[in-house]
């Protein structure tokens, strides 16, 4: 189904990641992987079909390096027709929180959850334009929408903020090619999640799935939410 298709990936290192390339891969896509740290990058792609993997170290708010990771994505690959944003950690922040701690956190998931995506979609929607075609997929969280989930007062916002971002550049791409979509999951199922969480969990699986079944969709949803639990990690 994405036979030939290139998908870069930022967060590529990660757990979420490392599914989305596997079954990206299965479908027959090229995946170009990007993360900082080469030696993470490397324990992903060593999992994946070499003459369908590249892994290029990046950090995704640097403009400079997005730019690199297309250029080399296209010498590779001849072009890329997607990019899925996964970038960052989460950590709590709540009332009780120093101000000085709550503060640090907001500057590291300001950092992390809106530049990555920010600067990342910003290069691929230049980059899709000149091609007249492109998908941009943002990973944010149930927390972008969901304001009540208690301890959030940094990461939720920011994902809030990073949806934002997707709804106004796909505002600003109509008629354009250039398609853009934000999948909004809870708690994802990764070797982090307790073992009796699990099962309640997303299936990093499902949202591999949810992006290949809409990879060509010309009215792809504005966001998807995902939802099963509202516990989060
Ligand atoms: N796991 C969940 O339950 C869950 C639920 C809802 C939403 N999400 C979202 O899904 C995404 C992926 O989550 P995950 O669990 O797979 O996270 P993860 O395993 O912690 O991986 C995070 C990845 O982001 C990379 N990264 C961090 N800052 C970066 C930067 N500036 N530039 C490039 N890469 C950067 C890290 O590698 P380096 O440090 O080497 O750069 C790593 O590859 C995140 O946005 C997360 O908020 C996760």
């Amino acid at each position: 189904m994405l036979k030939d298709k290139t998908i870069a990936i930022s967060g590529g290192s990660g757990e979420l990641a490392r599914v989305l390339a596997r079954e990206f891969t299965l479908q027959g896509a090229n995946v170009v992987l990007f993360s900082r740290s080469m030696s993470k990058l490397q324990l992903v792609a060593d999992t994946l079909p070499p003459e369908q993997t590249l892994a290029v170290a990046a950090d995704a708010s640097n403009a400079e390096e997005v730019e690199q990771v297309f250029e080399r994505a296209a010498e590779r690959f001849g072009n890329v027709d997607a990019v899925v944003m996964s970038t960052g950690s989460w950590a709590q922040v709540g009332i009780d929180d120093s101000v000085e701690d709550a503060s640090a956190h907001a500057d590291a998931h300001y950092e992390a959850f809106f530049k990555t995506s920010f600067v990342t979609s910003f290069v691929a929607q230049q980059v899709f334009r000149a091609e007249g075609h492109g998908l941009i997929v943002n990973i944010s969280s149930h927390a972008a929408v969901k304001p009540e989930l208690t301890r959030n007062l940094t990461y939720g916002p920011m994902k809030a903020a990073s949806f934002h971002l997707m709804k106004a550049l796909r505002h600003e791409l109509k008629g354009t090619g250039v398609r853009v979509t934000d999948i909004q999951p809870a708690t994802i199922n990764t070797p982090k999640v307790a073992p009796d969480k699990r099962a309640d969990a997303i299936q990093p699986e499902d949202i591999a799935g949810w992006i290949i079944e809409h990879f060509n969709d010309k009215d792809i949803p504005e966001s998807v939410l995902m939802d099963k639990t509202s516990v989060m990690l």
